[in-house]
């Protein structure tokens, strides 16, 4: 535990996405609200996770049709698109359940209407903002998380649940979710995977130990939610 940010350790990227999928499929059998909510992340770690979620034994575990999908963040494309979070999605876990998906329409940039999506669809509040039951992030090489990228507006959006984020590293914009609505979240949990996250995992530890924030990701800190880091040996650096 490092200042509030629990880490869980597993063998690999294998081992990591099932023990997370088994405690996504614990979790909704104990949970009574419906819908129960889930921010998804895109990324590679997470893709894994929805492919056994989407298989059994998992699959028959979870009341789906009580499940609702939003997005953690998206890139400008449409959902056909190689890079789109939704597409990768839909395509390992969306596609094979009777869930509401809800796809963040970033090449339109309409960010103010996915905020407003939220608060038609989650009834929950903490201090005015919707409660998401669940929300998955992961970690980019530079400290990043959804789309709130080191150095961009977007960090310091401290009213809007959604926007529409400039990521000049990346020549592009990305609609993401802020950090007022991730840190009003029930629970998030970060997967991260690889030998290429190591040295990301190790600072941005050492940082949250001395109450430090440098890294985007150190942002998030769930004001009465849990906050859990799912790591494979590769990324602890064991
Ligand atoms: C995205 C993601 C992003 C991702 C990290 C980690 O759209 O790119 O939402 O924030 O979670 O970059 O990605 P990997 O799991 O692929 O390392």
């Amino acid at each position: 535990m490092a200042d509030g940010i629990e880490t869980r350790v597993f063998d690999d990227a294998e081992a990591l996405a099932a023990a997370v999928a088994e405690e996504l499929c614990e979790l909704t059998e104990r949970h009574t609200r419906i819908p129960f909510t889930i921010a998804l992340a895109g990324g590679s770690t997470p893709k894994r996770l929805y492919e056994l979620l989407a298989s059994d034994p998992y699959r028959e575990r979870v009341r789906w049709k009580d499940v609702e999908f939003f997005f953690g963040d998206e890139r400008s494309v449409p959902p056909d698109h190689a890079d789109s979070n939704y597409g990768m999605a839909k395509r390992a876990l969306l596609d094979h359940v009777p869930s509401q998906g809800h796809r963040m329409v970033a090449e339109q940039g309409d960010a103010r209407g996915y905020a407003r999506l939220l608060s038609e669809r989650i009834a929950e509040r903490r201090d005015g903002v919707p409660v998401l039951d669940l929300v998955l992030l992961g970690i980019g090489d530079d400290g990043h998380t959804a789309s709130l990228f080191p150095g961009t507006a977007a960090l310091d959006e401290h009213t809007r649940w959604v926007v529409m984020n400039d990521v000049p590293q990346h020549h592009t914009q990305r609609m993401t979710l802020t950090y007022p609505i991730l840190n009003a979240a029930e629970r998030v949990w970060v997967l991260i995977a690889g030998a290429g996250k190591t040295a990301m995992v190790a600072e941005c530890l050492a940082a949250a130990a001395r109450h430090e924030t440098p890294r985007p990701i150190l942002g998030v800190r769930p004001t009465a939610g849990e906050l859990v880091w799912f790591l494979d040996k590769a990324a602890a650096g064991r």
